[in-house]
């Protein structure tokens, strides 16, 4: 079924947004509702309701998200009607946590009767309430606490995490067993933005949809594994949160080691359907098999970094990582020996995520050096921008005189191919949520993994107590990243 058919049959809903007026709920959750809206695709009960400490009425919350579909959704899909529509399933409840009256309005509002004779595509009799905690991972335990209490959660009840969920293994785990004691696992969507993308995703299609790759994809082909995450913008604006938490804990626990996993785990029996398992069973195996960094091995194979302009941006003086390179092993049978090369970095030169599958040379160099030589095959799959996938050979260049090598590709632009744009990976991930569908979210075992892996990381770095190394805004990041493939006889590919 196609994201764009109005045929989903998804049932009423009510979807709180807690942290219903920040950053994350109007520059994506709203806009990717909105498109959900536009497909007609929200069944006509579903209300919408943002919570957050501001004194907005209902009629202030609708100006501040209308501003905000205009100022977020491309202009070309912008359609009044639709506006109109989702504005109209808003509502606004200014909530303080400790306050037991605030509570028994959000209770009052979601017990209101909906008007709609038949609320549910699946059968069941009220709206299936999601809960989405757009705010910190400390408030997770107390705000589902308060939803129990308050009998608020049945068995359809859903509820969204954002990550990062907690700061380290433990705190994650007090986390999710706080959440656990309120919701069961299968009703607990923990949001991982990049397995929503349409080019990850894809990525799954062109290793197992395919036959070509599966043959070459290890360790006896792959030379390396290179996954970079640059971005322009810094961390002003959301300074308190970033500064706590750094490159490390913002990308690499999360996204950048989702598509390691990805790119390094095995075929699963089946994707789709109600297997839901399948794949994250396998991303797990990945998560426990990365090898161990830790002492020495931190300070050998990983890169700490922050743009000189960090600390003026956040007010005032911190030792918090923008930038974060490393080098991780997979420790099993595929991939023993084959670095995979990780980098994230803010206040970069370009706005990038790629992931370079880079193969060994041929075996025997047939055609004379004169001739021109032969450069690895390469495979680079393209997040953003312009979504899409090059295979790097080695060719002829055309013409008489000799056999001349040329570097080429063979270039799979989305843009190109299809003619449906790639949704947000937001508007995918929602419609999952509404769906009860959590194969693209995150289980609680994979993250604790991913936490036990990258948590001796951040210790080490604590313990050296090195500043992180300065680097230029607008620039590719600290040469020590480059001394960290150079000193394999590598270097970054892309930009960045
Ligand atoms: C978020 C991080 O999860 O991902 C942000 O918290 C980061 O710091 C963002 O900017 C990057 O996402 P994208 O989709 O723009 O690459």
């Amino acid at each position: 079924m196609s994201l764009s058919s109005p045929d989903l049959d998804l049932p009423a809903c009510d979807f709180t947004v807690f942290g219903g007026t920040g950053d994350l709920a109007l520059r994506k959750l709203l806009p990717g509702l909105y498109e959900r809206e536009r497909q007609r695709q929200l069944h006509p009960a579903t209300r919408i309701i943002g919570v957050s400490r501001h004194a907005l009425d209902d009629a202030g919350y609708r100006d501040l998200v209308t501003t905000a579909l205009f100022d977020h959704v491309p202009e070309d899909h912008l359609e009044a009607g639709a506006v109109h529509r989702l504005i109209n399933r808003l509502h606004h409840l200014a909530l303080d946590a400790h306050d037991p009256e605030d509570w028994d309005l959000l209770h009052g509002l979601l017990k209101e009767e909906v008007s709609t004779s038949s609320t549910s595509g699946t059968g069941s009799t009220g709206p299936t309430r999601i809960f989405y905690l757009a705010v910190g991972s400390d408030l997770f335990g107390p705000i589902c606490q308060r939803l129990d209490d308050l009998g608020l959660v049945d068995a359809e009840s859903r509820v969204v995490l954002e990550k990062p969920i907690g700061a380290d293994l433990a705190s994650s785990r007090a986390v999710n067993d706080a959440v656990g004691q309120v919701f069961e696992e299968r009703q607990v969507f923990r949001i991982d933005h990049y397995l929503g993308k349409e080019s990850v995703q894809n990525l799954l299609v062109t290793r197992f949809a395919n036959i070509f790759l599966e043959p070459i994809w290890d360790s006896r082909w792959v030379d390396h594994v290179q996954i970079t995450v640059s971005e322009t913008l810094g961390a002003a604006g959301r300074g308190d949160y970033y500064d706590r938490a750094g490159a490390m804990r913002d990308m690499v626990q999360n996204h950048l080691l989702q598509l390691l996993c990805l790119v390094a785990m095995e075929p699963p029996t089946y994707v789709g359907g109600d297997a839901h398992d399948a794949v994250r069973d396998e991303k797990l195996k990945v998560l426990r098999a990365l090898k161990p960094l830790t002492g020495a091995a931190v300070d050998r194979d990983t890169v700490r970094g922050q743009y000189t302009t960090y600390g003026e941006e956040i007010g005032h003086p911190s030792t918090t990582e923008t930038f974060v390179a490393l080098r991780a092993e997979v420790q099993n049978w595929r991939w023993a020996g084959v670095p995979f090369y990780l980098r994230t970095g803010k206040r970069l030169a370009r706005k990038e995520s790629t992931i370079e599958v880079v193969f060994k040379e041929p075996p025997h160099a047939m055609f004379p050096h004169s001739e021109g030589v032969t450069t690895p095959n390469r495979l680079t799959v393209r997040m953003q921008p312009d979504e899409g996938m090059q295979l790097h050979v080695t060719a002829k260049h055309p013409g008489p005189g000799g056999i001349r090598l040329h570097p080429a590709s063979l270039d799979l632009s989305y843009a190109d191919a299809f003619d449906e744009r790639s949704p947000d990976a937001y508007e995918r991930l929602l419609l999952d949520v509404m769906r009860g569908i959590p194969t693209l979210f995150m289980r609680r075992d994979e993250v604790e993994a991913a936490w036990a892996w990258t948590e001796p990381v951040i210790e080490q770095w604590q313990r050296s107590a090195v500043e992180p190394v300065r680097y230029h805004p607008g620039t590719t990041g600290p040469a020590a990243a480059a001394t960290l493939l150079a000193r394999e006889g590598r270097t970054w590919l892309g930009e960045a």
